[in-house]
């Protein structure tokens, strides 16, 4: 129970790495607040938890979006009474060639993936200021500190996220808030699945992703988890600014 009594708001909670985090912080004591554009897939993952005897909130929101991003924190502050636990997840990606990548598709992932983290992470913190402390953990990527073909504005805005993680981090460390980046290698999630699926031969897509992992396997939604939830818990006390790596090695090679 090391999140026991804890108020923890993940956005994208509606699939892959956010609805496994939602039920591992679930599983550890805290209220958990399931946002997601998916409204659907978020109450599926408040139905989850409550099953197995967890609290959890479904609650819409597009991220993109600073006024329905504040309006979820206030809808957390109002049925819980704190915001303990900012999990900024909600993320997408887009494969493309750069020369083929449009002005909408650089909006579009801007929006969702940089914009959305940043208003989550500014309306957090004012609530963590009034409350005096919160931990952040902003999902990021391997692919923030690494290239890849196909992925340059994604890249570029997990890179973001992780530049703005390491700036909030050193405004806001003396107000007794942790701001931390996630940085997933290849984690088997819908997303990923459905980037497999772009190639006309998904199996050997899988294949050759695999062999650029170390570990020869791709990652799952739990793993990831485990780490949001080591950032999000007092044994992360000191950790503050980090872009954690879970990728099995990937980055080493
Ligand atoms: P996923 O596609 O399984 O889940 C993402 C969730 O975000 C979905 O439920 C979707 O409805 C939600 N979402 C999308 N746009 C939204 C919006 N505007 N507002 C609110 N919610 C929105 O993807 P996955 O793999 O679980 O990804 C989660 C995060 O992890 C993303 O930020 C992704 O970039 C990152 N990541 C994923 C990796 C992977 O290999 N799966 C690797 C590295 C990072």
């Amino acid at each position: 129970m090391r999140l026991k009594n804890k108020i923890a708001l993940i956005t994208g909670a509606g699939s892959g790495i956010g609805r496994a985090t939602a039920k591992c912080f679930a599983a550890e004591g805290a209220s958990v607040i399931a946002a997601d554009i998916n409204e659907t897939e978020a109450i599926k993952t408040q139905e989850a938890i409550a099953k197995v005897g967890g609290k959890c909130l479904a609650l819409a929101v597009d991220v993109s979006q600073e006024s329905q991003v504040k309006e979820i924190i206030s809808k957390t502050v109002s049925s819980f009474g704190r915001l303990d636990i900012m999990h900024n997840n909600a993320g997408i990606s887009i494969v493309k060639p750069t020369i083929e990548t449009t002005e909408a598709d650089l909006d579009r992932l801007i929006g969702i993936n940089f914009k959305g983290v940043f208003f989550g992470c500014k309306h957090a913190i004012a609530q963590m200021l009034e409350q005096q402390g919160g931990a952040i953990i902003n999902t990021a990527s391997e692919l923030g500190v690494v290239g890849q073909p196909l992925y340059s504005a994604y890249c570029a805005t997990k890179g973001a996220v992780i530049a703005l993680t390491r700036a909030l981090a050193a405004e806001w460390a003396d107000r007794g808030i942790r701001v931390n980046a996630l940085c997933p290698g290849p984690i088997d999630t819908p997303m990923l699945r459905s980037e497999f699926e772009l190639s006309p031969e998904p199996q050997a897509e899988a294949k050759t992703a695999i062999a650029s992992i170390p570990a020869g396997r791709l990652g799952t939604p739990e793993e990831i988890a485990r780490v949001a939830l080591f950032l999000a818990s007092n044994d992360a006390q000191f950790v503050n600014g980090a872009a954690v790596l879970a990728d099995g090695g990937k980055t080493i090679i």
